[in-house]
């Protein structure tokens, strides 16, 4: 019988060297006469062992990692096929304490099933949730949402039951489901993560989605800079469209529900929501008044529901498992779990999927192995380029969108970037005006012309200019952007500013 092999598709994988891994794996076995099956799996989500390698052994899938090409033979010659001991063999993957200490809910199936097989899909739990959902009303899927306590995952934590109960109540001939796949901020990658290793729980959850608000078809906006996903996405589609998963009478219900996916314009304001409806439509993506909501009046002025990936993807779980197991995770109205993103300066950066509730400091030191540098951990960012940057003070914080509120930061879409003791702050906070000027869709006043100003005043205060004054200057003028923007964008660009004014003042200074 053929050994088994799992080697990651996952493009982070790819990046390291898996393809030439795998090549080399043929290569191997065929000069050695050994029969070798590789199926190309999701990422595990621990970068620093990728290219892992994943043989099966007496059940068990052990993991070595990182395999390069180059250390193929002698690791076949040490034993990998009937999984001997080496220096890269870290046994069964759900024992290596980074892997065994999270709890994958959404990310479940990701590094295990083939990505784009239903049938394997089905055989780990796949379209069960979708099969409770058909066999209920509309109302009573939305209020098992609601009951589940999902908040969008995209950034602003908004009730994903009470978006969807909008959408449900409205008459129209045509409503729809977008996904926003934009992925703009920095140091985050989990939504592409599950649509490279898992797509068919996003066409999944869409299908939920669409089935119970009466949307017929989905579009899936997915940021240009994903080809894998969107490979992994197109052929996930036509393999469900194939099986009767999507098209005109899903799993025989009688219920429509198609999905499409379209790529994006390649701004980091595409991700916002009304601007991402624009460029749907064909057109530049401004941000669009509010009101109308999109759940009223969204995609070609349509009702429409818009949910991140992350946001979609969990709902399979929550209709496999009922609503209760999914909220008996997380605190306060932080329900559930959320796939944390750990990057920049750390040893161990990769995918963490916990239960809200874990510390800061669990995530950087436990999971993160500290600072990549050995230096000590200075500042983290949270929640992409417009998050509030943290000082050490407040690591022992619980990832809670309450809790983060509360020390003047957000959670987002829960990427995490951390710097070491070498960064400059005065240099971040003048990087996010500028990131804000770049970016800006340039619809309101306070964020398209405050940002450049915004770069100005900071660069006075770096010289030492009238620094108290300017100071001043540039708490107002943030005060301005945070008030007067008409989305995120120029509203949240203030976070990164105030907080490094801040917790960290001695970088605004010349002598620093
Ligand atoms: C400037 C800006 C960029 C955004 N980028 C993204 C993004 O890349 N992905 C995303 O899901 N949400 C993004 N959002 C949030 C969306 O506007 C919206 O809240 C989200 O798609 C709603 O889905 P959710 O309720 O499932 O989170 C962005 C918001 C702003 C203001
Ligand atoms: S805040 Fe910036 S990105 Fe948002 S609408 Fe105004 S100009 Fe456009």
């Amino acid at each position: 019988m053929a050994t088994r092999l799992y080697v990651s598709r996952d493009a982070a994988a790819q990046a390291l060297g898996a393809d030439e891994t795998v090549m080399a794996l043929q290569a191997v076995a065929k000069a050695r006469g050994v029969e070798i099956s590789i199926t190309r799996v999701g990422s595990r989500g621990m970068v620093w062992l990728e290219p892992l390698v994943e043989v099966e052994h007496q059940g068990q899938r052990i993991a070595y990692g990182p395999v390069t090409a180059d250390q193929v033979p002698a690791l076949v010659d040490a034993g990998l096929f009937d999984a001997k001991p080496h220096a890269l063999r870290h046994g069964r993957v759900e024992d290596i304490p980074y892997f065994a200490k999270q709890e994958r809910l959404t990310f479940a199936r990701v590094g295990i099933t083939d990505p784009v097989s239903v049938d394997d899909y089905i055989a780990h739990g796949g379209y069960v949730g979708l099969a409770r959902a058909l066999g209920m009303t509309g109302a009573a899927v939305v209020q098992e949402v609601t009951d589940s306590g999902l908040r969008g995952r995209g950034g602003a934590a908004f009730p994903t039951g009470i978006k969807w109960k909008t959408v449900l109540e409205q008459q129209s001939d045509q409503k729809y489901v977008v996904c926003n796949a934009d992925e703009g901020d920095s140091g985050t990658f989990s939504d592409r993560m599950l649509m490279e290793g898992d797509p068919l729980t996003l066409v999944e959850g869409m299908t939920i989605a669409g089935t119970a608000v009466g949307a017929t078809q989905g579009y899936i906006y997915l940021r240009a800079e994903y080809p894998h996903a969107g490979h992994a996405l197109r052929e996930a589609i036509a393999n469900a469209r194939a099986r009767g998963y999507l098209g005109r009478d899903v799993c025989g219900s009688g219920k429509a529900f198609d999905l499409e996916v379209r790529m994006g314009a390649g701004a980091y304001v595409c991700g916002e929501e009304t601007s991402l409806l624009e460029s749907l439509e064909g057109k530049r993506a401004e941000v669009r008044f509010r009101p109308p909501l999109p759940a009223i009046k969204g995609l070609f002025g349509k009702p429409t529901v818009i949910n991140n990936v992350i946001s979609l993807a969990s709902l399979p779980v929550i209709f496999q498992k009922g609503a209760t197991f999914y909220k008996d995770y997380g605190m306060g109205r932080s329900r559930g779990t959320l796939p944390i993103q750990l990057a920049g300066n750390l040893k161990r950066g990769g995918l963490v999927e916990k239960a809200f509730g874990v510390t800061l400091r669990e995530l950087l030191y436990d999971f993160g192995g500290g600072s990549a540098s050995g230096r000590p951990i200075r500042a983290v960012q949270v929640g992409g380029p417009l998050g509030a940057y943290i000082p050490e003070a407040h690591f022992d914080t619980p990832l809670d969108y309450e809790a983060f509120t509360a020390i003047g930061a957000l959670v987002g879409h829960g990427g995490i970037v951390a710097f070491d003791d070498t960064v400059d702050m005065a240099k971040m906070a003048r990087y996010a005006m500028e990131f804000c000027a770049i970016e800006s869709c340039g619809k309101c006043t306070p964020c398209r012309i405050g940002s450049t100003r915004g770069i100005e005043v900071i660069d006075r205060i770096i010289a030492g200019k009238d620094r108290e004054a300017n100071t001043e200057l540039l708490k107002d003028l943030c005060d301005t952007m945070l008030n007067g923007s008409l989305c995120g964008l120029g509203g949240m660009t203030p976070f990164p500013v105030t907080s490094a004014l801040k917790h960290f003042p001695a970088d605004f200074s010349t002598k620093h």
